[in-house]
């Protein structure tokens, strides 16, 4: 049986633009939100084109495109750069530019400047910034600046310093607590979501029961209103780190490896390029080409 027109699922590329009130719509009705890293172009117009919700300029294009072992040495004009050609890729999903270590820390009126920079200079809707009760007045002065924020707490990257390594946030009772009243805090701060990372999934549900703002999990379980991974772990092109929440739904790596060797086998025997991928010339210009060397030589023409 076909679906009623109100029923049938709307093409990716017919959605409406997302906003902030998507996220709070989708919640109130129970819908899970959708969200995924991207850094450039092709990738942002990938995930744009696949239907998800919202598309994240994460700091993780320091270690999964710029190579370093974590996120904290890339800068503010980096994530810029790759902030600008993400926005260049998507015109659907809500875009959301991950503030720097370093960016927000040290004062509120910096950290306001940072957030206006993402959407003034590279067409960024909203943004995210770590830390709970700690940095809940910044992130209530940047959306008293008119810029959406996405809270984030549990792990932590950016300071993973501090908490001595990778590890899985608020296992025990006080760290729980600790992190519920992180969470309450965005929200009264006026932050539109709040990433829950790497926390017990029974937590991350209390918590997504208690908040009105959405949830987003990652390394937290079924339980939250939405969830985010990160692009090149989902597609098998990063592989330094592995955590267990990393669902890897392809592996793009072998059949890339395998192009670029076939390259440049076809290369060194001559196979490439063939007659299809030159370009010819007419007869009679090439004609007139050699006539031309003959009355006129090289050496003459030179000089
Ligand atoms: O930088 C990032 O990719 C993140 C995530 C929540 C995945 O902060």
């Amino acid at each position: 049986m076909s679906a009623r027109p109100e029923e049938r699922p709307v093409a990716a590329s017919q959605r409406p633009k997302t906003t902030v009130l998507t996220f709070a719509e989708k919640r109130r009705r129970g819908e899970k939100l959708t969200m995924l890293t991207a850094y450039d172009y092709p990738g942002a117009k990938l995930v744009d084109e696949a239907g998800v919700d919202a598309i994240l300029v994460g700091d993780s294009l320091a270690m999964v495109v710029l190579g370093h072992p974590n996120t904290l040495s890339v800068t503010m004009d980096e994530m810029l750069h790759h902030a600008r050609a993400v926005s260049r890729g998507a015109s659907r999903a809500l875009l959301i530019g991950d503030l720097p270590f370093m960016s927000y820390q040290a004062d509120a009126h910096e950290a306001v400047r940072n957030a206006g920079r993402f959407l003034q200079e590279a067409g960024m809707d909203a943004v995210k910034l770590e830390g709970g009760r700690a940095f809940a007045e910044t992130a209530r002065a940047i959306v008293r600046a008119g810029i959406p924020v996405m809270g984030h707490v549990g792990l932590t990257p950016q300071s993973v310093n501090v908490m001595g390594g990778w590890r899985v946030q608020a296992r025990t009772a006080d760290s729980a607590r600790a992190l519920f009243d992180d969470a309450l805090a965005l929200q009264e701060a006026g932050c539109f979501a709040v990433v829950l990372e790497s926390v017990p999934q029974r937590l991350a549900s209390f918590v997504t029961e208690r908040l009105e703002i959405p949830t987003i999990g990652i390394g937290a379980g079924p339980g939250t209103s939405g969830q985010v991974l990160v692009l090149h772990d989902i597609v098998g092109l990063y592989d330094r780190l592995a955590p267990k929440f990393a669902k890897r739904y392809a592996d793009l790596a072998t059949p890339l490896r395998a192009a670029v060797e076939a390259y440049r086998g076809e290369v060194e025997s001559g196979t490439f390029p063939g007659r299809e991928h030159s370009y010819a010339m007419p007869e009679e210009e090439w004609t007139a080409f050699v006539e031309s060397l003959r009355a006129r030589p090289l050496k003459a023409a030179q000089g």
